[in-house]
């Protein structure tokens, strides 16, 4: 892959600190808005089903246009295209970053697909078995798992509530503090309860401590049959085995873990929703992947959110990000996004392994509205230092909607009234993005997900950092470690 120059050595990002200076340091949405009656349809884009109403953010057209070009100077179409093709983009760790393979359609030339295919096609069809709750007596799912084998699952089984099956009941563990898995069991009858041990490795050390917790218990309980009430979703089949699970659901190194619930980590999701759904939840994905994948950037709604984080990164200097998704069901996605984005490019090493000398990922914070306004928002309209925020309209209802466009409205509006008391007033001039969507079926989730995971990538190539590895969790587990022996 050929060596790009570094983000800030770009002519276009030299261009960029210029415009900043003369431009776009000093933008008024309220006097752009009056300019250009236009503006919504100029900054809009239209991705799979998702409309991005991008005109409430703090860039123009000269602004839009410099961006384009800076992901065109780091070599944003190739390192795409690597990742698609499979090459080995996480260097530190020599794997591929092939989440866009679990969800490729058979046929579709992506790599491979038989592995996929396979695993997939037995998954569902275990999935439609546990679904038959008369023959198989599972009323309760819980899954253990933590960080990427517990978020996607815990997010989206709520998130497609609609669809759920109504009989079986789902339960997510993941933390080490007994708190956690006590209650949940404290429900539980053995002979109707299904685990599922999901962790990629099988070695990490809060999922072990809680399936060692769960298998005591189902024992005491007078549980019979742990290979028919336990099953595994992990790369480490053999560490699975070892645990007494003879049911297990692989996947592959590089499938990294934040990026998994496209896997058999999916499990719970398709016992939840049964295979149908579940399909269209993959093929939601995969037509945001096409998206990303040959839309010109201009009109490219992954390439475009990703070079927004980047302008209010690292020239308007933004320290944080909110997302608040209007569905209650979407209350785990800032979750979810903050292991995706925060896990995924909160570096400071480049590609290369220098110290990248520019700021990255931001802190990314959230809550499902319409709670969320009555927790944070205020910080967003009133306090000192702006920060961007994404409103995902789910169109659950027209009250959530109405919500969230006022929310946006607020945040760029404020209130001009001289009148109010100073404490009253709203500065306004304050960015979001709206991301719209029709209507919210599993395959809008599964669009949803692949548009933040794609966004995540962009951000990560333009800062040429490792969006794939995690090394920076390493240390404090081993810590942890040292630290109980210590004390045992
Ligand atoms: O938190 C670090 C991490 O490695 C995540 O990346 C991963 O999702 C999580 O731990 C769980 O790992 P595993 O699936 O191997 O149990």
């Amino acid at each position: 892959m050929s060596v790009r120059p570094r983000c800030d050595r770009t002519l276009a990002w030299r261009a960029l600190q210029g415009h900043y200076q003369a431009h776009g340091r000093t933008l008024d949405l309220r006097e752009a808005f009056a300019r250009d009656a236009g503006r919504v349809d100029a900054f809009s884009c239209q991705a799979p089903e998702v409309f991005a109403d991008l005109s409430k953010n703090l860039w123009d057209l000269a602004t839009h246009k410099l961006l384009i070009e800076l992901a065109g100077e780091c070599g944003l179409a190739e390192r795409r295209d690597a990742m698609f093709a499979g090459e080995a983009i996480n260097t530190t760790e020599g794997r591929a970053a092939l989440h866009t393979a679990l969800r490729a359609p058979r046929g579709s030339g992506a790599p491979f697909a038989n592995e996929v295919h396979a695993v997939l096609d037995a998954m569902l069809a275990y999935a439609e078995q546990v679904r038959d709750t008369a023959a198989s007596g599972i009323r309760d799912v819980v899954n253990i798992g933590i960080g990427g084998s517990d978020l996607g699952p815990q997010m989206v089984v709520p998130a497609l509530h609609g669809v759920a099956h109504p009989q079986i009941r789902f339960h997510f563990v993941s933390n080490v503090d007994g708190h956690d898995i006590t209650p949940v069991l404290q429900r539980l009858q053995p002979a109707s309860t299904l685990f599922v041990i999901a962790s990629k490795t099988f070695t990490t050390q809060e999922t072990m401590a809680n399936a060692a917790v769960a298998r005591q218990w189902f024992v005491d309980q007078g549980g019979r049959d742990i290979a028919r009430h336990f099953v595994g979703t992990t790369t480490n089949l053999a560490a699975a085995a070892e645990f007494g699970i003879t049911t297990t659901f692989g996947f592959w190194d590089w499938v990294g873990g934040r990026y998994s619930m496209w896997s058999a980590i999916g499990l719970p999701i398709a016992i939840a929703v049964g295979a149908g759904h579940f399909r269209a939840l993959l093929a939601g994905a995969h037509a945001m992947d096409r998206h990303f994948a040959t839309e010109p950037f201009e009109r490219n709604l992954p390439v475009l959110l990703g070079l927004l984080d980047v302008w209010y990164r690292n020239f308007h200097g933004f320290t944080s990000r909110s997302v608040a998704p209007y569905h209650q069901g979407l209350k785990r996605l800032p979750a979810y996004l903050q292991q995706l984005e925060m896990e995924s490019n909160g570096k400071g090493i480049d590609r290369e392994g220098r110290p990248v000398g520019y700021a990255t990922a931001p802190v990314i914070f959230g809550a499902e509205g319409t709670n969320a306004q009555h927790a944070f928002m205020q910080l967003l309209h009133q306090g000192p230092q702006a920060a961007a925020a994404d409103f995902i309209d789910a169109s659950v209802n027209e009250r959530l909607s109405a919500n969230a466009l006022a929310q946006a409205d607020a945040l760029a509006y404020g209130t001009a009234d001289a009148t109010l008391p100073s404490y009253r007033r709203h500065p306004g001039n304050r960015p979001s993005s709206i991301l719209k969507f029709k209507a919210f079926r599993p395959r809008d989730l599964g669009r949803l997900i692949a548009l933040y995971e794609h966004k995540v990538f962009t951000q990560g190539v333009l800062w040429n950092i490792n969006s794939f590895d995690q090394w920076g969790v390493e240390l404090g587990k081993q810590m942890a470690q040292n630290h109980l022996s210590r004390s045992t």
